[in-house]
This record gives C-alpha cells, sequence and structure tokens, in this order.
C-alpha cells in the first residue's frame, strides 16, 4: 500500500506556531466528500473516533478499531490539501505500553499519510507521549472530559468544579506539553479552568465545550452541520440544519417515486435515432 503524499498540508510545528496569532480552526472530517468541503476553511481536520458513534451508531467510542481509523484515515486524506490532518488511536490501541502505541501510530501515519495521531490522557501517557515524540510522531493530547474513559469516569459531564479535579487536569496538561505534544484538545471542562490552561501552556488548546480563550475550537462536524436533531448538547452550535433538509429530500424522493413522476425524461437515456 502507497503511503499519501504530504502536499502543503500545515505541520504539526505550523499548528503549534499559529499560538498567540490567530485561533485554530478544527473539525472532525471522516470521509472524502466532507474533507474536501471543510479543508479550504480549516487549519486541522481530526479523523476522530468519534466516528464509532456518528458513523457506526456505537453507544461510545470504546469498540472504535484501528481498521476503522485506517479507513476513514486514508478516505480523509485523499480530501484534503490544505489542513494538518490527525487520526486517532482508538480505545486498547496505545494505554497497554508505550511500545503498542509506537506500533499503532506509525501504523496509522504510513497506511493514511496523515500528520499525526491523537490520543487521550494525562499524567498516565507523558511517558508514552514523550517516547511517540522523541521517535518522528507528532502527538496531539487530549485531556478533561476523555471518552475513551466512559466506562470508569462515569459518562460526559463537565469537570473541574472541585479543587481536586481542576488541580488534575491542570496537572495532566502541563505533563501532556512537557512531554512534548504539540497542540492539545480541552474537553468539557469548566471555563474559567480551560482558560488558565491556555495561558500557562507554551502549546495551543483547542477547546470543545471549554473556553473562548482557548487557542482554537474543535467540534464534531455532524453535530455543527445539525445532522442530529434528538440531542444537542450546550456547547454544540448548528451552523446548519441538515437534518431537516436530508428527512424532506428523501420525502419529496419517495412521493415522486411513487407517483412515478420521477425519474423524468431528462434523467432517461433515449435512443439517438430509431431503428430502422
Ligand atoms: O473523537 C473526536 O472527534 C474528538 C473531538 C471531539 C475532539 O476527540
Amino acid at each position: 500500500m502507497s503511503t499519501p503524499n504530504r502536499t502543503r498540508r500545515l505541520t504539526p510545528s505550523a499548528i503549534t506556531a499559529l499560538k498567540g496569532d490567530r485561533p485554530i480552526v478544527s473539525l472532525t472530517a471522516y470521509t472524502t466528500p466532507i474533507a474536501k468541503l471543510l479543508d479550504p476553511h480549516c487549519d486541522l481536520l481530526l479523523v476522530g473516533d468519534s466516528l464509532g458513534m456518528v458513523l457506526y451508531g456505537l453507544e461510545t467510542t470504546v469498540g472504535v478499531t484501528m481498521e476503522m481509523m485506517v479507513a476513514h484515515g486514508q478516505a480523509v486524506l485523499r480530501g484534503v490539501s490544505h489542513a494538518c490532518v490527525i487520526v486517532d488511536l482508538p480505545f486498547g490501541s496505545y494505554q497497554e505500553s508505550k511500545e503498542q502505541a509506537f506500533r499503532n501510530a506509525t501504523r496509522l501515519m504510513k497506511e493514511t499519510g496523515c500528520d499525526g495521531v491523537k490520543l487521550e490522557g494525562g499524567t498516565e501517557m507523558a511517558e508514552t507521549v514523550a517516547f511517540l515524540t522523541a521517535r518522528g510522531i507528532p502527538v496531539f493530547g487530549h485531556v478533561g472530559l476523555m471518552p475513551q474513559l466512559v466506562n470508569t469516569t462515569g459518562g460526559h459531564r463537565s469537570l473541574g468544579r472541585s479543587e481536586a479535579e481542576a488541580d488534575k487536569i491542570r496537572r495532566d496538561a502541563q505533563a501532556i506539553a512537557a512531554a512534548g505534544a504539540f497542540a492539545m484538545v480541552v474537553e468539557g471542562t469548566v471555563e474559567p479552568l480551560a482558560r488558565a490552561i491556555t495561558a500557562t501552556l507554551a502549546v495551543p488548546t483547542i477547546g470543545i465545550g471549554a473556553s473562548p480563550a482557548c487557542d482554537g475550537q474543535i467540534l464534531v462536524s455532524d453535530d455543527m452541520l445539525g445532522l442530529f436533531n434528538d440531542f444537542k448538547p450546550r456547547f454544540v452550535k448548528h451552523f446548519a440544519e441538515l437534518a431537516p433538509t436530508i428527512s424532506k429530500a428523501a420525502e419529496e424522493y419517495a412521493a415522486e417515486v411513487r407517483a412515478r413522476s420521477f425519474p423524468g425524461p431528462e434523467h432517461t437515456f433515449q435512443l439517438k435515432r430509431q431503428p430502422v
């Protein structure tokens, strides 16, 4: 399998250099056509393991596999020529040892051509982040709310309300930055904590449910496009309402098929000349 060429995409170090310059724009992407649409507007595209929930209907990200991340990483890389593309290491692919993390991170980089990998974790992952970055793998950290830990931390709620919780997240962020992460996601924390972490770190924070003071923002694209109507977390803003648009299109298509008004003559292929 050939590794896609790096064209003129932003590098992880270019993302780091944006801190203090301008806000970093990030979204998730999982497929070629969506990546093509988002790429001109984004600095960083994340092939997030949220794809397990968004595309595959899983309840959590725990069931996401390396094969899913490779397939969607390859698809996104086919559509991107500008943004830095980071692919998530899924649950179970890096926590066992730094060697396991290296093996799976290199697989993602070789087979997708991505610019780096993301992993969730704080102080307990610092040694792994240092091991990867010392060996040529740019690492995007992820602290605060960590969806892969849902089975031990008990669900999705904003963190950092108690001093002990805030202190742990601060130490996590500092440990991952000191270990060499080029940037990190800060997810689901109270606003002043994300603001304070951003002010103390030398690398960019990319917030989701965090603070406008973060160095950049990320959202799950399907959330911000309004593809899910059943649940909208507080930190999500719909920049479009695609769910009703899609539903209406399907309804109109069904009506036209039933009425035999689609396909019309303009959608069918006629013989140019009648055979004699
Ligand atoms: O998996 C994902 O999409 C993420 C972002 C929401 C930060 O981790």
